[in-house]
């Protein structure tokens, strides 16, 4: 692969697996360094698992622990690697989990958790990103000051019954990522979403693991195929690069058509 992000410092929120473990890897495979994020003491080894093949692979790393949905916590975390590594160039603002339940069973501890990492953890990130890009300014690594993909979701735009916390999460990301766009791109921050459709990870197994789910779930997919966490990664890369340079402020959907009506393809 094309070294388009070599000498730049990349935080990957999440990564110790499914999508950001794939970001992780495919954002090192363009030169990036990555800091490989993951949220508890218990994440440790699956993050280390997964810096173990970025370096086996070549690139450079470090693992690093903070929940994202905790201020303290965020905060420290960029001190950190601006004290280590000098700057911030990327922020992959990935950290997401579900907490799925019927809206009138819906308990206030589950909204509040998918809320607070998916959408609260996002602004924290990017606040902090923001702050060191400003301070830096643009430098002879990339034409940007800094770049920020908040990863969404299809569910951004799709109603999804039995998730109302976490379509919520996504639809709050689209206004809060269009909005700090707007308010930076003078400043020469790129910040644009990624929409993820069924990608194939820890997170959506049920969707895919037995024969008949995955079947069910094609009927979603005009492409005919579950998407790789290298699908969202290599969009990713591109999304960084100077290559889409005059990119900001756009969802782009990687979703093989979810998001295409695909239940419309014969009759209305
Ligand atoms: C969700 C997955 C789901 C996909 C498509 C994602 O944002 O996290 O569980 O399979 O959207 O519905």
């Amino acid at each position: 692969m094309d070294k388009k992000l070599k000498g730049q410092i990349a935080i990957i929120t999440g990564a110790s697996s499914g999508i950001g473990a794939g970001v992780a890897k495919t954002l090192s495979e363009a030169g990036a360094t990555v800091v490989v994020n993951h949220p508890v003491a218990a994440t440790k080894d699956a993050a280390e698992a997964v810096l173990t093949e970025i370096k086996n692979g070549g690139g450079t790393g470090i693992t690093y622990q903070c929940d994202v949905s905790k201020e303290d916590e965020v905060i420290k975390m960029f001190a950190d690697i601006v004290a280590q590594f000098g700057t911030v160039d990327i922020l992959i603002n990935n950290a997401g989990l579900q907490r799925d339940s019927p809206f009138e069973k819906m308990t206030l501890e589950q909204w509040n958790f998918v809320i607070g990492v998916n959408l609260t953890g996002q602004f924290l990130c990017a606040r902090e990103a923001i702050k060191e890009f400003l301070r830096r300014g643009v430098t002879e690594k990339s034409k940007a000051a800094g770049k920020i993909i908040c990863m969404s979701s299809v569910h951004e735009v799709i109603p999804w019954a039995g998730h109302a916390n976490y379509a919520a999460s996504k639809g709050g990301i689209m206004l809060m990522m269009k909005s700090i766009a707007q308010e930076f791109a003078p400043k020469k921050i790129r910040i644009n979403s990624i929409c993820p459709g069924a990608i194939q990870t820890p997170i959506n197994k049920s969707a895919w693991d037995t024969p008949q789910a995955m079947q069910s779930l094609l009927t979603l997919i005009p492409y005919q195929r579950i998407g790789q966490p290298e699908d969202i990664g290599n969009t990713a890369v591109w999304l960084c690069s100077d290559d889409a340079d005059y990119i900001t402020g756009a969802s782009i959907f990687v979703d093989g058509g979810m998001t295409l009506y695909p239940g419309f393809s014969t009759n209305g």
